[in-house]
């Protein structure tokens, strides 16, 4: 247990699998009430009483998909209702989207850009008002390598995560007299669902639990820290 996160309350998007969920795990181990929101609630379930089991800690769920404006503001609503304060938010719903961009659909395009970054605009949006009521508020943005350097075959999820780097230092620099910290997380590849079929071996990979320990090294630093970014890469992609 962490004495600085028992009385913090922490909303992990996209929790039901992969990073989500191994955030969601340490973050309850480490003594944080946990919210998990995805859109498939037996997913969430899942990953809830797996939670439980392994921490003795249950965290809560709900169903939200994060490029639904009204969606994402009941979340934020029912997490203070249920629990009176939110502390921090883990940005991390994500999809990947394949494609070179001569051949790219309008679908695959903007779902990309819907989901990945004003998804995580409208969580930290609807959260920043009690963030910045906690004065120790934090919110990691699940980037990508894929954030900082193009690659042929992922225009779309490129812009997306390249959006999602640019909103997180603007967000990091508004943040610094609001008393909300802000840092993007950029991976290469970690062996989750997202990748399966990816031609490096799992083995090769970063691991899920990898972000979740960056993720609790970055609490346990002083308030006045202010990390931007943390790039973590494995494989080089
Ligand atoms: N795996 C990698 O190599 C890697 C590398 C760098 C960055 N990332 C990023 O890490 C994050 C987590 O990915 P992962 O690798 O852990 O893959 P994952 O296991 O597929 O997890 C993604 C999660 O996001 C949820 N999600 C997708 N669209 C959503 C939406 N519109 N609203 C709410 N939840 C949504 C999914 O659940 P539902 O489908 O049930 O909603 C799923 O649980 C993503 O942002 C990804 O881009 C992954």
């Amino acid at each position: 247990m962490h004495a600085e996160l028992l009385d913090r309350v922490v909303l992990v998007t996209g929790g039901g699998s992969g990073i989500g969920r191994a955030c969601g795990q340490a973050l309850a181990a480490a003594g944080a009430t946990v919210m998990l929101c995805g859109r498939t609630t037996s997913k969430l379930e899942r990953a809830a009483a797996g939670i439980a089991e392994a921490t003795g800690r249950t965290p809560a769920i709900h169903t939200t998909d994060v490029s639904q404006k009204a969606e994402v503001e009941s979340l934020v609503r029912e997490t203070i209702e249920r629990f009176g304060r939110l502390d921090i938010l883990v940005n991390n719903a994500g999809v990947s989207a394949r494609g070179r961009v001569a051949e790219l659909s309008d679908e695959v395009f903007d779902r990309a850009l819907e989901i990945n970054l004003r998804g995580a605009f409208l969580c930290a949006r609807a959260a920043w008002p009690h963030l910045a009521a906690s004065q120790d508020g934090y919110i990691f943005n699940i980037a990508s390598y894929a954030g900082k350097h193009g690659m042929a075959g992922s225009g779309a999820y490129c812009a997306s995560k390249f959006g999602l780097v640019g909103l997180s230092e603007s967000m990091s620099e508004e943040g610094r007299d609001a008393g909300v910290r802000v840092t993007a997380i950029c991976p290469g590849f970690v062996a989750t669902p997202m990748v399966a079929g990816a031609p490096v071996a799992a083995e090769a990979m970063l691991q899920p639990e990898d972000i979740a320990k960056t993720i609790l090294w970055l609490l346990s630093m002083s308030r006045v820290s202010m990390v931007k970014e943390v790039v973590l890469s494995r494989t080089g992609a």
